[in-house]
C-alpha cells in the first residue's frame, strides 16, 4: 500500500541489460537487534547503516516506547540511550509493529521477564502470523498472554515480575524464536538454555556477546546447536557498522543473472554462513557469481558479490537442511528456476506458509499467473524451468503484503516475455525502500502500471 493506504500495482519488462553498482540497503535482522540490544544496554550505541525501512523503523518507536532515547543523526546514523537489562518502562499505547514479524517477537522476548504490560499489534499480514510459538516458550519464564484466537494480535503480553531461567528446545527452526528466547533470559536469573534442531542466524548471539553478554554455543552431532546464556548480565552501549543485506541483494543479484549481458557489482554484503544458502543454490545452478575482497565488517563477514548474465542455468535439488540459510530466498529463488531447464525442487521449507504471506501459495500461484508449471505440497514446491525460453510472463501477481513476494516477480519480469505486474508494490517498503530508484540506476524498466 502507499503511504495513501492504496494499493502501488508495478510492472516490470524487458529492457536493457542491467549495468553498475548495487547498494543494498543495511541488513534488516542486524537493524532490528541494533536498536533493541542499545535499547538493553546502559550508555549510548551508536549505528551507521541502518536500514531505514518501515519495519526498522516501528522497532525505533516501540524502543522509545519503552523509554529508550532513540534518535536519528544522519542517513542511516542512529543514536539509541539504552535503559539497561530489565529497565523496560510500560508503554502507554498499543505497540504497532506494521509487517513485522521480526520486530513483534524479538520485542515481546525483550520485555517478557520485566514486569510491565503492553499490547502489540500490526497490519493484516502480521495479524494473520502465528505467535504461540513465542508466547508458549515465553509462559515459561513466568509471562502471561492474552491474544486472539490461535494465539494471533493484537495481544497482550504481561511481563514476569519473578522470572525463571529456562531450557527451551525449539519445535521448529527460528532464529526469531531463538532470539526471543534468548532476549527473555536476559533478565532471568541463572543460565537459560536454547536448543535449536538446525542452526539458524546467530545475530543475535554474536551481537548480544558483543554488547557484554556471557553466552556459550556448541554445534550438536545433529547439526543444530546449544546455546547457554547467563542471564541478569550489564550491557554496554556498541558502536555498529550494519552489513548490506544478503535478502536485499537477492533481488539485483538475481535480475543481473536473468537479464542478458547484465554484469552487477554488489559491494559490502554480509557472507555470515547463516545467510548463505541461495549463493551456494545458485552457483550450483551454473550461476555466475563471483565473491570478491573478502574481509570482516561490523563483526560479520562481508564481500562483494559480482553477478553476470548465466544463460544455460540447471535446474536443482535444494537441500532441506538449507533452508534455515535461506529462509527469505526462496521466492526469487523460484523465480530463478523458471528460467533454468528442468525442475528445481525445494523441500523442507513447511515455514514459508508463515511469513508475510504463505509463501510457497504466493509464489505457485504468481508462477502459473505468468506460464510456469509448478507443484506444491505442505512443505515443498518444485518449479518446472522452461529453460532458455524462459518465463512467458504476462501474468498479475497478488502479493498479500509481502514485500519479497512483490521484489520476487519484479525481477521476474525483466526478463519474461511480456510483463509481470505486481498488484501491490508498496509493501517493499518495509524492507527495500530504494528498490525501483536503485534498479532504475542499474537500467531496469519497472514502472507504476499505467506508465510501465
Ligand atoms: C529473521 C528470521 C527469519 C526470517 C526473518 C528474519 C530474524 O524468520 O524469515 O525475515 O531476523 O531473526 P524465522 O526465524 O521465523 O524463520
Amino acid at each position: 500500500m502507499s503511504a495513501h493506504g492504496q494499493p502501488v500495482p508495478l510492472t516490470a519488462r524487458a529492457g536493457a541489460p542491467l549495468r553498475g553498482e548495487a547498494v543494498v540497503p543495511g541488513d534488516k535482522s542486524v537493524s532490528h537487534r541494533a536498536l533493541i540490544f542499545g535499547a538493553l544496554a546502559l550508555g549510548e550505541t551508536r549505528i551507521t547503516g541502518l536500514l531505514e525501512g518501515q519495519d526498522v523503523l516501528d522497532t525505533a518507536r516501540a524502543m522509545s516506547a519503552f523509554g529508550a532515547q532513540v534518535e536519528r543523526t544522519g542517513e542511516g546514523a542512529w543514536r539509541v540511550r539504552g535503559v539497561g537489562v530489565g529497565g523496560f518502562a510500560e508503554p502507554e499505547d498499543v505497540i504497532d509493529c506494521g509487517n513485522s514479524g521480526t520486530g513483534v517477537r524479538l520485542i515481546m522476548g525483550a520485555m517478557a521477564t520485566t514486569a510491565i504490560s503492553a499490547c502489540f499489534t500490526g497490519d493484516a499480514s502480521l495479524r494473520r502470523r502465528p505467535m504461540g510459538r513465542i508466547t508458549d516458550p515465553l509462559a515459561l519464564f513466568g509471562a502471561e498472554s492474552r491474544g486472539r484466537r490461535g494465539g494471533r494480535l493484537p495481544l497482550v503480553l504481561t511481563g514476569a515480575a519473578d522470572p525463571l531461567p529456562v531450557s527451551y528446545r525449539l519445535p521448529m527452526a527460528s532464529a526469531q524464536v531463538k532470539s526471543a528466547v534468548l532476549l527473555a533470559g536476559l533478565n532471568a536469573p541463572g543460565i537459560t538454555e536454547v536448543i535449536e534442531p538446525e542452526a539458524t542466524r546467530d545475530h543475535t548471539e554474536r551481537m548480544l556477546a558483543g554488547f557484554g553478554a556471557t553466552l556459550e554455543s556448541e554445534t550438536l552431532p545433529e547439526g543444530g546447536r546449544r546455546i547457554l546464556l547467563t542471564g541478569q548480565p550489564e550491557l554496554t552501549g556498541q558502536t555498529l557498522a550494519v552489513p548490506r543485506d544478503p535478502s536485499s541483494a537477492a533481488f539485483p543479484m538475481c535480475a543481473a543473472l536473468l537479464v542478458e549481458g547484465s554484469e552487477v557489482r554488489l559491494p559490502g554484503i554480509a557472507m555470515n554462513p547463516t545467510r548463505t544458502g541461495l549463493i551456494a543454490t545458485l552457483q550450483e545452478m551454473g550461476a555466475d557469481l563471483s565473491l570478491e575482497n573478502l574481509r570482516e565488517e561490523g563483526g560479520e563477514p562481508t564481500a562483494d558479490v559480482v553477478a553476470r548474465f548465466s544463460p544455460n542455468l540447471k535446474g536443482v535439488e535444494v537441500p532441506p537442511e538449507r533452508a534455515p540459510s535461506m529462509i527469505d530466498e526462496y521466492p526469487v529463488l523460484a523465480v530463478v528456476a523458471a528460467f533454468a531447464e528442468g525442475a528445481t525442487v525445494m523441500r523442507g521449507i513447511g515455514e514459508l506458509r508463515v511469513k508475510e504471506s504463505d509463501r510457497i501459495d504466493a509464489v505457485a500461484r504468481g508462477l502459473e499467473a505468468n506460464g510456469v508449471r509448478v507443484e506444491e505440497t505442505e512443505d515443498s514446491l518444485t518449479v518446472h524451468g522452461l529453460g532458455a525460453g524462459g518465463m512467458p510472463g504476462g501474468g498479475t501477481v497478488a502479493t498479500h503484503l509481502d514485500h519479497r513476494i512483490a521484489m520476487s516477480f519484479l525481477v521476474g519480469g525483466l526478463a519474461a516475455k511480456a510483463p509481470v505486474t505486481v498488484d501491490d508494490g508498496g509493501p517493499i517498503a518495509t524492507s527495500f525502500p530504494d528498490f525501483r530508484p536503485l534498479m532504475a540506476r542499474l537500467g531496469a524498466a519497472i514502472g507504476e502500471t499505467e506508465d510501465a
